[in-house]
């Protein structure tokens, strides 16, 4: 497929899409957030591809949804086109981990989408915030929802009524952002952390993947069954096997499926 908002490239077994739309600082118009749907779509049906990066360029990561697209548009035309639930939550679907590589602005739409992504790592230049306050509407793609949860009520509720921004060094102090890095390192880290994650069983992942995410879903007590059900299903699979194996014979292991 060719897109004309992204870029999409692979190294070994990760998948790399590049957000590319350079004069608008990456906004989100919905050509590339269907671009976007598309290259995730290629990936997770690539049995060839174990994680996904998802970046921008040096100056932004995104900086929104794209505002001189929706500037026009009426309450019918956002209800009834289920604007944001379409295509939006695609990321955050994926069943693949994906990788955000944040340098710059990641506002807005921009700070949502990295949130839906597993691992945010950030350049040292790396900006986030929910500014929709200051455009009279307010986040519409989780800024309300899962900023909470990663940063906690004080936090969120200081950029979503003030639309501020926060620098790399804050988004790493309560917990946005796993990482911290120079912003020549950025794609090199990125690349360093998806490998390693491609390197393992594709499956057990899967099942990681999903198993934290319950813990965002469900109680404590469902959270932990669904956990135990998960680990005893690696039991089911030949790369458990072949894990231990390869423990107890002091070798790689060599997965199967990955
Ligand atoms: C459309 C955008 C844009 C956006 C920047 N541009 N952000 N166009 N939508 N979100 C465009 C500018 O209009 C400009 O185009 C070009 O990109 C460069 O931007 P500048 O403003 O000249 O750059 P700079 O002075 O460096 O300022 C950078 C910035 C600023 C601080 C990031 O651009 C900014 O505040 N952008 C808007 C951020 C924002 O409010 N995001 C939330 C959007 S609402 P021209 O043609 O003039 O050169 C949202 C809701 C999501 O995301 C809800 C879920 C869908």
């Amino acid at each position: 497929m060719t897109y004309e908002n992204i870029l999409v490239a692979r190294d070994g077994r990760v998948g790399i899409i590049t957000l590319n739309r350079p004069k608008a600082l990456n906004a989100l118009c919905d050509a590339l957030i269907d671009d976007l749907g598309g290259a995730l779509d290629e990936f997770e049906a690539d049995e060839g591809i174990g994680a996904i990066i998802l970046t921008g360029s040096e100056k932004a990561f995104a900086a929104g949804a794209d505002i001189k697209e929706m500037k026009d548009r009426s309450f019918m035309d956002v209800y009834l086109s289920d604007f944001i639930t379409k295509g939006w939550e695609r990321v955050a679907s994926c069943r693949k981990p994906v990788i955000a590589a944040v340098a710059g602005f990641a506002l807005g739409g921009g700070c949502e989408v990295a949130m839906m992504c597993d691992i945010i790592i950030a350049a040292e230049n790396a900006k986030f915030g929910q500014p929709e306050i200051t455009l009279g509407i307010i986040p519409g793609a989780g800024g309300t929802q899962r900023l909470t949860r990663a940063l906690g009520k004080a936090k969120a509720m200081d950029l979503v009524l003030t639309g501020r921004m926060m620098d790399a060094a804050e988004a790493e102090r309560c917990g946005l952002v796993s990482r911290i890095v120079p912003a020549e390192k950025l794609m090199e880290e990125a690349l360093a952390v998806a490998g390693k994650i491609a390197s393992m069983s594709l499956p057990i992942t899967l099942f990681a993947k999903e198993s934290v995410n319950r813990a965002f879903e469900t109680s404590l007590a469902e959270g932990l069954r669904f956990e135990r059900r998960m680990f005893h299903a690696a039991f089911a699979t030949e790369d458990q096997s072949e894990g231990m194996s390869a423990f107890a014979e002091k070798r790689p292991a060599q997965f199967k499926h990955r």
